[in-house]
């Protein structure tokens, strides 16, 4: 979506780009180095339409990707009653609607400004879609259908604690819940909170191979990477900004009442280093001998063709590989093959 496509629907007028750009880099600042006054951008029309002009828009792409990433293919969206929890001007419903505009979704924001202005979205841009933007006291709204519920926060449970966001999973009656957040540290802790937490009701289908503990070192930290890629105008305000949106450290989690099954040998890369001059150095998870478990692998690049090499160079961490161990290296690395599937 262009950002000359939302500016006529945006609640407040900016006077000049001068000022919309100010206005960014003030919620920007909020959202990283003062979270004391994170809240105050929801409450006021102009942040408002400035968060959708940048983060709306930015944000829109990455939940395709998302979904790529845990594998949730678009035709199977419509078998879900989807609630958008923590909607902002409607980022993910818009998201979801593009990938099918015929979807149920229901929109719930504890701002009334953001659910005005994600009203005034969605109804000029899909008329056609099934969509209800609710205030978060409005919840006995929603009534229970006879399809499963997938409930999907995207950056929003980075702004609640822990508490509320466990009570919107049982309150709303989910079946399944997507987290797609910031790829912070800080979040990260957050997310191995609520990990903990949630695995009393669901099993975690991604980025973990299974419910077993987390094998992540304290002062280390698991997240994922997207790539995406956006309309120019909407480009050009990123660089405007110096801030690079379409390579992006997120962190997506995926839980279910479902049971995870993986296939062996699978591993859930964590870390993907550039590529040395003879092999891929990858870190990754996996689940062996009933624990999770990290693995630094080591795949030597003369066993493949000049075209897979350069499939592998587009590996991403969040990636799931197939791994054949041949070989434990003096430094803790295992050497070995990449399996094809
Ligand atoms: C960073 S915005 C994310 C908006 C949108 N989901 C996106 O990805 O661009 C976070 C949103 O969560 C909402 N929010 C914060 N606390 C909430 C709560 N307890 N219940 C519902 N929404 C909440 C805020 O009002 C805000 O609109």
């Amino acid at each position: 979506m262009k950002l000359q496509d939302i500016t006529p629907l945006l609640s407040y007028t900016f006077s000049s780009e001068k000022e919309l750009l100010d206005t960014i880099k003030e919620i920007g600042h909020n959202f990283t180095l003062n979270r004391r006054e994170i809240g105050k951008y929801t409450q006021d029309e102009k942040y408002v339409s400035a968060y959708a002009c940048f983060y709306l828009l930015t944000n829109i792409p990455k939940l395709k990707a998302a979904l790529e990433k845990i594998n949730l293919f678009k035709n199977e969206l419509s078998s879900y009653e989807i609630i958008d929890i923590g909607m902002g001007p409607g980022t993910f419903s818009m998201a979801l609607f593009d990938l099918d505009p015929h979807l149920d979704v229901v929109g719930i924001d504890s701002s009334f400004p953001m659910i005005k202005q994600a009203k005034k979205f969605i109804h000029y841009f899909y008329p056609t879609g099934q969509f209800k933007a609710l205030h978060i006291s409005e919840l006995a709204q929603i009534k229970k259908k006879s399809k499963p519920r997938l409930g999907i926060f995207g950056h929003s449970a980075n702004e609640m604690d822990d508490e509320r966001v466990i009570d919107y999973c049982h309150q709303l009656e989910l079946d399944r819940v997507i987290f797609i957040e910031p790829g912070t540290k800080d979040f990260f802790e957050k997310m191995i909170r609520l990990r903990t937490r949630l695995l009393e009701n669901f099993n975690i289908l991604y980025p973990c191979l299974s419910n077993l503990n987390c094998p992540i070192a304290k002062d280390d930290w698991c997240h994922q990477y997207l790539k995406v890629s956006h309309e120019v105008d909407v480009e050009r305000i990123s660089q405007l900004l110096h801030k690079d949106r379409r390579n992006l450290p997120i962190i997506i989690h995926d839980y279910a009442k479902k049971n995870n099954v993986q296939k062996e040998q699978a591993v859930r890369l964590i870390r993907v280093q550039p590529r040395t001059k003879f092999s891929f150095e990858w870190v990754g998870c996996c689940s062996f001998e009933k624990k999770n478990k990290i693995l630094e692998m080591q795949i030597m690049t003369r066993r493949y063709k000049k075209s897979k090499i350069k499939e592998l160079q587009k590996t991403l961490a969040g990636d799931l590989v197939f791994f054949k161990a041949e070989q434990n290296l003096p430094d803790g690395k295992i050497r070995g093959e990449l399996i094809e599937f």
